[in-house]
């Protein structure tokens, strides 16, 4: 059985997500969707009425929520309080607000925190995927495996106007502003050092998830 950390970073619509949680119940191991988590303190924010423009409230207002995610990657949920926030998270006020949330270095910190102390949970269990924006440089380093997933800009347009049901031009500026926005903190378009690059443009979510399975066959 696996016990490693693998860090699947990449921007959206890269097919990160697909392709994580598939890895993770191949590999009978955990998932966690760090986006679900900054979209969910965004939630909390959004709803607690706090200024974006206001940093310090912001990050009080994360550090109070309760977050809480789970690591099965056949039940994904999450939680603020006792709010089940799966549907909302994926809207367009929090997906309008989630870079400028995540760009407070106090919300960063704290969310990461939480990140490690789960991904150290499940090391003595079965092993997690974990998927992001800085999860191989930042969050866990020292992950067994380490890939970047990146798509044709037009592509990860499509894809994501598949899923949402919005109109393709405005997906693709969206995802242009989310990617810039984005840029001023993680870096969403750029491998860490150590990360495999993995084209996913013309192939499918099978062909990925077998790709992969096979960086790990080679690296254990
Ligand atoms: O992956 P997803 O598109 O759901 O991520 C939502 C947002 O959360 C990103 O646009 C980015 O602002 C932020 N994020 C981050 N670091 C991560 C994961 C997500 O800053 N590890």
């Amino acid at each position: 059985p696996f016990h490693g950390v693998v860090a699947i970073d990449g921007p959206s619509g890269s097919g990160k997500s697909t392709v994580a949680r598939r890895l993770a119940v191949a590999l009978r191991a955990g998932y966690l969707d760090t986006g679900a988590m900054y979209r969910a303190a965004t939630w909390a924010v959004l709803s607690a009425g706090i200024e974006l423009s206001d940093p310090d409230a912001v990050a009080d207002c994360v550090r109070s929520a309760v977050l809480t995610i789970t690591t099965d990657p056949t039940a994904v949920s999450v939680r603020v309080g006792d709010v089940a926030v799966d549907a909302a998270i994926r809207g367009p006020e929090v997906t309008g607000a989630v870079s400028a949330v995540a760009g407070v270095p106090a919300v960063r910190a704290h969310l990461i925190a939480e990140q490690r102390r789960l991904i150290d949970a499940a090391r003595d269990t079965g092993g997690i995927v974990v998927e992001g924006r800085d999860i191989g440089a930042v969050v866990a380093p020292d992950a067994e495996l380490k890939v970047f997933l990146t798509a044709d800009p037009v592509e990860r347009a499509r894809r994501r106007s598949a899923e949402t049901a919005a109109d393709l031009n405005a997906t693709a500026a969206d995802l242009r502003r989310r990617d810039t926005a984005d840029s001023r903190v993680t870096k969403p378009l750029e491998a860490a050092e150590d990360a495999t690059v993995v084209d996913t443009t013309y192939e499918s979510i099978d062909q990925v998830v077998e790709r992969l399975l096979g960086l790990l066959a080679q690296h254990a």
